[in-house]
């Protein structure tokens, strides 16, 4: 299974420097085929060794240059980061990223060899319009996207489930993540208000290979709580 922590834009530098010597402390000697990622904000990025990942939440497809305000692939590198976020609903929704913009980041960073972890999901309105209507939003956020790409990950977050406490339900999950199953053979993460109350649930669920998580990954003991439930 694949545990990610996005802590958006919570934790400080210090605080994700307990965090994650927390987290070590906890998982290290651990005999699983488990993958743990955590991307803090750019601000808490050093260098770390660990049994996890530590990725981006964003980066400007660029390596450097004139882009104020932005963070690109040199800044990365100080650090050793290979892994990124891409296409999360909070930067296509708050940050007005389009599926362009989103597209031409995925062929930036796979051009570099990142490990990208690339999110989709639908709102409320189109999941109320029924499954073929889910379907086909979803599909049409891999447009200029390479799911052939070997070191990719999708995240499957419905925007109604995220942040929101009303994780989708068990059918729900089911039965889109093996629609998306039948289009990409990667492995295909759920999101959305997991909890440690409905993680053993979620990752029980066929064509479920792991959670991508923001609240319950705040707190080191939840989070842990969800790798080992
Ligand atoms: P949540 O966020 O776990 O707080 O719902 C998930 C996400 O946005 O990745």
């Amino acid at each position: 299974m694949i545990y990610a922590a996005n802590f958006k834009t919570n934790h400080t530098r210090s605080g994700t420097k307990r965090y994650l010597e927390e987290l070590q402390q906890k998982i290290s000697g651990r005999n699983t085929a488990d993958r743990i990622f955590v991307f803090p904000p750019f601000t808490a990025l050093d260098h770390y060794e660990g049994d996890y990942t530590l990725g981006v939440q964003n980066c400007y497809p660029v390596r450097k240059g004139a882009f104020t305000g932005e963070i690109g692939l040199e800044q990365l590198e100080e650090f050793g980061i290979g892994t990124i976020l891409i296409g999360h609903s909070e930067r296509r929704q708050l940050l007005h990223e389009t599926q362009e913009i989103v597209a031409e980041k995925f062929a930036f960073f796979q051009q570099e060899n990142f490990e990208i972890v690339y999110c989709i999901g639908e709102p409320l309105e189109i999941r109320e319009q029924g499954d073929s209507a889910v379907v086909e939003y979803l599909l049409a956020q891999f447009d200029g996207i390479d799911t052939a790409y070997g070191k990719l990950i999708i995240a499957y977050e419905p925007i109604w489930a995220i942040g929101t406490g009303r994780s989708a339900t068990v059918g729900e999950i089911a039965s889109t993540h093996k629609v998306l199953r039948q289009s990409v053979s990667k492995p295909i993460l759920y999101g959305g208000s997991v909890n440690p109350s409905n993680i053993a649930q979620i990752v029980s669920i066929d064509n479920v290979d792991g959670v991508l998580v923001g609240s319950a990954s705040l707190s080191v003991d939840s989070f842990y709580a969800l790798i080992t439930a």
